[in-house]
C-alpha cells in the first residue's frame, strides 16, 4: 500500500496534490512519501518479531540523504556497496555498527576507510578479496569481522540483468568451495570470521528459489560449524520484489517472506540480517512529468513528455513495466499511447500502447513505483539536468536534492590549455 491516491479528481502524495508541488517545483522531478516509506519499513521488521534481526537498508535502491535519515529514524541499519554509500549511510545517521558492506570488488582505499569507522561487517566475495583485506586490516592494527557471500548457484527466475545467484554471475564464492575457504580465512591475521551472506537477485515474485538457497546455506553453516567455525551471523541479502503491475504481478507480502525464512533457518540461533532496497522505497516514489507535445504518427500516437530514459532507465535497460497515471482523474474514454521521452534514441520508450484518457501539452503525468533504482541510476545524457527530489510528509514537502544549473553540468568539464 502506498500513500499517492486520487482525492477531489487529482493525484495526491500524502495530504498534497501532486500538481501543486509540480507548480512550485517545475517537472520533471521525483516525489517521495515518507509515511509510505515508513510502513514498507515496519512491515518488514514485524516480519521477523521475536527473532535477532537486523534490518539493513540497500542504500543503492535511493541513496538521497533524507531518504536514509528517515530509515535511520526508524532505527535502520544500511547495506553499502561502496565507500561513497558508506559515506552517505554515516552522514544520515546511521551507525557503523548497522552497516554490512557488500560489493563484488571493494578497493584497498574503501576497506580502510570501511575498518577506520569500525563496520559490522564485510561481505567478502573472492579469495584476492579475503587476502587484500587482511593485510589492509592487520597494516591498520585492525581485525575485519566477515562473511563470505556465497554463490548457492540457485536460478532466482528474475531479469538476467539482476539476477546474481548463478554459477555463471560474478557474484559470490561458490558453495561447494565454501567450506576450503572458509578454512583458509580462519588461518588468517586481522580477520575474524563471523557469519554467512547470500543475495541470488533482485525483484524476486516468488518464494521458491529464496528458499532453495537458504536450504543450502542452512547445510553450510552445519558444516561449516562441524568444522570449528563459530557462524552467529546469516545475511540472506535482498530482493523481494514488488507490484509495478499491480493488476498482473501479486508479489509474496514481507509477512509471508519473514515466515518462509524464519521456518528455514530460525533454529540456526544466528541473527538475521536482510538487506531489502525495493521493497522499502519502490513503491514509495513516483516521477511527475509534464506532456510536451501530443504527436500522431503514421499509425501510433506518441505522448512525448518532459521526462526520459535518463531520469529513468529502468523501462529501457530491463525493458520494465511501470504504471503511468494522468494526474487528472477523468472519465474520457481512453486511447493508446507510446509514452515517450525527448532523448534521441528509440529506447526513449517508457511505454508502448499504454491506454490514457485524452491528454494534451501542459497536462500531468504520474510514473508510478518510481522511487527505486529510479533517481540513483539518473545521468545527465543529452545535457539533460538531474531533476529534483521531493519527499513529502502529511501537508508539507521539502526539495531534498534540488534541480542543478547548467552551469554546474558544463563546468565540470575543463578545457586543456592547449586550446585556450
Ligand atoms: N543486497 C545486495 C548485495 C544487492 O546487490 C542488492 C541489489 C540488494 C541487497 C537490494 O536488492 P532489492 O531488495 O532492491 O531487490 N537496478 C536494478 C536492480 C539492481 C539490484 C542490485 N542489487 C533495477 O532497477 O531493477
Amino acid at each position: 500500500m502506498d500513500h499517492f491516491g486520487f482525492k477531489k479528481g487529482e493525484i495526491y502524495a500524502e495530504d498534497l496534490a501532486v500538481g501543486e508541488i509540480a507548480e512550485q517545483v517545475g517537472t520533471p522531478f521525483y516525489c517521495y512519501s515518507t509515511e509510505t516509506l515508513i510502513r514498507h519499513y515496519n512491515v518488514f521488521c514485524q516480519a521477523f518479531t521475536g527473532h535477532d534481526f537486523l534490518l539493513c537498508y540497500a542504500v543503492k535502491a535511493n541513496s538521497n540523504q533524507a531518504i536514509i535519515k528517515t530509515l535511520a529514524d526508524q532505527g535502520s541499519g544500511a547495506d553499502v556497496v561502496s565507500e561513497g554509500e558508506l559515506r552517505r549511510a554515516l552522514e544520515a545517521g546511521i551507525s557503523a555498527s548497522k552497516i554490512v558492506y557488500s560489493g563484488v570488488a571493494k578497493t584497498e582505499k574503501e576497506m580502510a576507510f570501511a575498518l577506520g569507522q569500525d563496520i559490522f561487517q564485510f561481505n567478502v566475495e573472492s579469495e584476492p578479496e579475503l587476502i587484500q583485506l587482511s593485510r589492509v586490516a592487520t597494516d591498520m592494527g585492525k581485525v575485519a569481522a566477515i562473511s563470505f557471500r556465497i554463490n548457492p548457484d540457485v536460478d532466482a527466475k528474475t531479469h538476467a540483468k539482476i539476477s546474481t545467484g548463478m554459477s555463471e554471475n560474478k557474484f559470490g564464492i561458490p558453495w561447494t568451495r565454501a567450506r576450503e575457504i572458509y578454512a583458509d580465512a580462519a588461518k588468517l591475521p586481522g580477520i575474524r570470521v563471523q557469519g554467512v551472506d547470500l543475495h541470488i537477485g533482485s525483484q524476486l515474485t516468488d518464494l521458491e528459489p529464496f528458499a532453495e538457497a537458504f536450504r543450502r546455506i542452512v547445510t553450510l553453516v552445519e558444516d561449516l560449524r562441524s568444522d570449528g567455525h563459530d557462524i552467529s551471523v546469516l545475511d540472506l541479502g535482498g530482493g523481494l520484489g514488488i507490484p509495478y503491475d499491480r493488476e498482473e504481478t501479486k508479489p509474496p507480502l514481507p509477512l509471508e517472506y519473514g515466515e518462509m525464512v524464519k521456518s528455514i533457518v530460525g533454529h540456526l540461533g544466528c541473527r538475521i540480517i536482510i538487506e531489502p532496497g525495493r521493497l522499502l522505497v519502490g513503491n514509495a516514489g513516483i516521477l511527475v512529468s509534464k506532456v510536451i507535445f501530443v504527436k500522431q504518427g503514421e499509425d501510433r500516437k506518441f505522448l512525448i513528455i518532459d521526462a526520459a530514459m535518463n531520469d529513468l532507465v529502468r523501462p529501457s535497460m530491463y525493458n520494465a513495466y511501470h504504471e503511468i497515471v494522468a494526474v487528472r482523474e477523468s472519465d474520457t474514454p481512453t486511447v493508446p499511447y507510446d509514452v515517450v521521452g525527448p532523448v534521441c534514441e528509440t529506447g526513449d520508450t517508457f511505454a508502448r500502447g499504454r491506454q490514457l484518457p485524452e491528454l494534451n501539452s501542459g497536462d500531468l503525468v504520474v510514473i508510478r513505483s518510481a522511487g527505486a533504482y529510479g533517481a540513483v541510476m539518473s545521468s545527465t545524457y543529452n545535457t539533460r539536468r538531474l531533476i529534483p527530489e521531493v519527499l513529502v510528509k502529511g501537508a508539507d514537502y521539502a526539495i531534498t536534492r534540488a534541480r542543478p544549473d547548467y552551469e554546474d553540468i558544463i563546468g565540470l568539464d575543463k578545457i586543456p590549455q592547449w586550446l585556450q
